[in-house]
């Protein structure tokens, strides 16, 4: 009894320690500071205003508040707090939502903070890889979508997956398509014609058949079927590569927040992500959060004023780092400190040091 016990519990142990944890990252946020006097519109929704408090808390378009208060996705304070959460749980990098290079509503901003984001990858020493939004081809109403989806590939191949740590899959880039919605079939082998190597494409779950001739597979993602979805995807969907997901619920703010979008609940806590996070180490070899930051579908892993840290608690064990507890309040403590001497270049400096000793604490 008791050896089986140790055996199953080894078992989960080694298995952990040989996934690759990515959280999946949202860089779509804006304060009144970075966004010329207004808050950015994924903490107001059509209604909702963060000046206003509401039992001490900011009134965001979210049920879950982040810890250290709503925030720009630009700020590299911000950003070192994230990476730094991210490193001391054992994660090993972001998936990132990333809106291409069409000029139109928050993409060119959304863009901006991504290569902010990824400059704090590189600080922290951690990968990362794009989840191409190829819906905002639809939503700016571009008029030749082959035409600004290649040129979208050449800004990546141009830009991000030089990069030494830009995640590679079979020895080449990894590129995630959050659909397809916009782009199908051909439309992807098009776009990808200036692209050496080509990429390891993946779809979302169940539309590999719509990613051309170079899919190499699909990723789970969180939906109204909850467990029988991720069951039957794990147990059935015959594509070479499968990348799982973890989650702790689905809890969106769409109809409070008067913004459309999807109105299913997966209730949110620790069992939600137990559930998810278990199925995935036991199918799957790279595991994607889902999500890091969407306040809006509420889907957060980040550390938040109602859940503390118990999600990254999870992620900490699981993943087998010689990180603990300890260090997610050493990272937090050194960003406060960071905003409270925010014109103090002496302390800046001194405070730079204790990120980049916390970061690098266990190379
Ligand atoms: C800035 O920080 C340093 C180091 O902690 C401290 O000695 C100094 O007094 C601070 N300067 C100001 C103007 O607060």
């Amino acid at each position: 009894m008791k050896l089986s016990f140790l055996l199953v519990s080894l078992y989960f142990w080694a298995s952990a320690q040989s996934h690759d944890i990515y959280v999946h990252m949202m860089p779509w946020f804006e304060t009144k500071e970075s966004n010329g006097g207004t808050w950015g519109i994924h903490w107001t929704m059509a209604n909702r205003n963060p000046d206003n408090i509401i039992d001490g808390k900011q009134d965001i378009a979210s049920f879950y508040h982040p810890e250290i208060g709503a925030y720009a996705s630009g700020d590299p304070t911000v950003i070192d707090w994230q990476m730094g959460y991210m490193k001391t749980a054992g994660i090993k990098g972001i998936f990132l939502d990333w809106p291409g290079t069409t000029q139109a509503m928050d993409y060119p901003k959304n863009k901006e903070n991504c290569e902010a984001i990824i400059a704090g990858t590189e600080r922290a020493g951690l990968q990362f890889a794009v989840v191409y939004e190829d819906n905002n081809l639809n939503l700016a109403g571009v008029p030749d979508k082959i035409a600004q989806g290649t040129a979208d590939m050449e800004y990546l191949q141009n830009n991000y997956f030089s990069k030494s740590n830009y995640v590679k899959v079979n020895g080449v880039p990894l590129l995630l398509d959050f659909g397809p919605q916009a782009l199908f079939d051909a439309n992807w082998d098009s776009i990808f014609t200036p692209l050496n190597p080509k990429p390891t494409f993946l779809t979302l779950w169940n539309q590999h058949q719509q990613g051309g001739s170079m899919v190499a597979g699909e990723y789970a993602w969180v939906y109204s079927n909850f467990l029988d979805g991720l069951n039957n995807w794990y147990n059935y969907q015959d594509v070479p590569l499968k990348v799982g997901v973890a989650y702790p619920g689905f809890n969106s703010f769409y109809e409070q927040g008067g913004w459309p979008g999807p109105g299913f609940t997966i209730p949110y806590g620790t069992d939600t992500f137990h559930q998810t996070f278990d199925l995935a180490l036991q199918h799957t070899d790279i595991i994607q959060i889902c999500t890091w930051n969407d306040y809006g579908e509420g889907t957060v892993v980040e550390p938040t004023l109602e859940y503390g840290t118990q999600f990254l608690d999870i992620i900490q064990q699981a993943s087998g780092t010689k990180y603990t507890r300890a260090d997610f309040e050493e990272n937090t403590e050194i960003f406060l400190l960071r905003k409270q001497h925010a014109n103090n270049a002496t302390m800046l400096a001194h405070l730079e040091e204790r990120y980049r000793k916390l970061i690098h604490k266990h190379d």
